[in-house]
């Protein structure tokens, strides 16, 4: 079993939080009197992570692998060039808003979404569509906790995203071929789900621009486009909200999209994946390997129609 339940950690693997926080602070300070790469990188780092039992005891893919090979198609559609276009994406000031059918709709700035509650390092196994897979130690903290600040109303039973987008600071947006801004959805329940993690960083540090700093989601039991990068809006709504690639290709890339070894892309078949730095092909597991967690949100669904 790679998942366990939430009651599982030890209270002495969790930093208290004053120091946490506290330290936090000074780490936040350092970001504005560092001078070289290397003290830059130091403030960067997340210290204290809570160990989460959701995380796979699975090899880590190299930290190398995780920031270089990336999908980000508002900096460039070749995996190398988030990394190289990235480089001085502005995150600093940052806001969510998080609006819609809730009682208390708000936008948090950066340090409020980082001070909400303890973050966890999170290691899931992530599956992009396009049949590669990494293992990712992500940090951040359930989505839900996020959302239930704004107190959702009965009425929002879908949540959309919407990535920041701005031209002059992504110009080779234009010719990455899918429109702006990305947008992407979860069901309410999805998004509520334990696994959905609101992530600000991985390996022990904040999340570096090519992987959607300073804020985004991860969906581990969904196609690695579900995590959507650099979040800005997030709106509480009641029908399906439109994700940017089924408008793209609607024939290509549905709603849900959960991972299934059994329904076929129309160009490839999704039985099998590359982990990257493994020479030999694995078996996809259906939703991931995460099925015993979610498999009932999709319960009496045929997973062929609404793929
Ligand atoms: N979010 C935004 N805003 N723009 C994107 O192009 N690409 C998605 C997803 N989130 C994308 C995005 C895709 S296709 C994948 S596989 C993952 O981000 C990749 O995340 P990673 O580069 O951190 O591994």
């Amino acid at each position: 079993m790679l998942i366990g339940k939430a009651g599982e950690i030890r209270s002495s693997e969790i930093t208290p939080r004053d120091v946490y926080f506290s330290r936090r602070k000074f780490l936040a300070g350092g970001v504005g009197l560092a001078v070289g790469a290397g003290a830059l990188r130091a403030a960067a780092k997340l210290e204290g992570l809570g160990k989460s039992p959701f995380s796979t005891t699975e090899k880590l893919t190299p930290y190398d692998a995780v920031t270089t090979y990336n999908n980000f198609y508002e900096f460039g559609s070749g995996k190398d060039q988030p990394a190289r276009f990235a480089k001085n994406f502005q995150t600093v000031p940052w806001t969510v808003s998080v609006e819609g059918h809730a009682q208390k709709p708000r936008t948090f700035d950066l340090d409020s979404i980082l001070a909400l509650a303890p973050i966890e390092e999170r290691i899931y196994r992530m599956r992009c569509v396009e049949g590669w897979s990494m293992v990712i130690p992500w940090a951040g903290y359930p989505l839900s906790t996020l959302l239930k600040q704004v107190e959702p109303l009965s009425k929002a039973r879908y949540v959309a995203f919407q990535s920041y987008y701005n031209s002059k600071q992504m110009p080779q947006a234009r010719f990455s071929g899918i429109p702006f801004p990305y947008v992407e959805g979860l069901r309410m329940d999805e998004a509520m789900h334990p696994l959905t993690l609101l992530c600000v960083g991985l390996y022990g540090e904040r999340l570096p621009n090519q992987n959607g700093a300073p804020v985004r989601i991860v969906v581990p039991w969904k196609y690695g486009f579900k995590s959507i990068k650099s979040i800005a809006k997030i709106k509480l709504v009641e029908k399906e909200p439109p994700i940017t690639w089924n408008l793209a290709n609607p024939r290509e890339y549905g709603f849900y999209s959960n991972v299934n070894p059994k329904v076929d892309h129309p160009r490839w078949s999704q039985a099998k994946e590359r982990r990257i730095g493994e020479f030999f092909k694995r078996d996809t597991l259906l939703f991931n390997g995460y099925g015993d967690s979610v498999s009932s949100l999709y319960a009496g669904m045929d997973l062929k129609k609404y793929y």
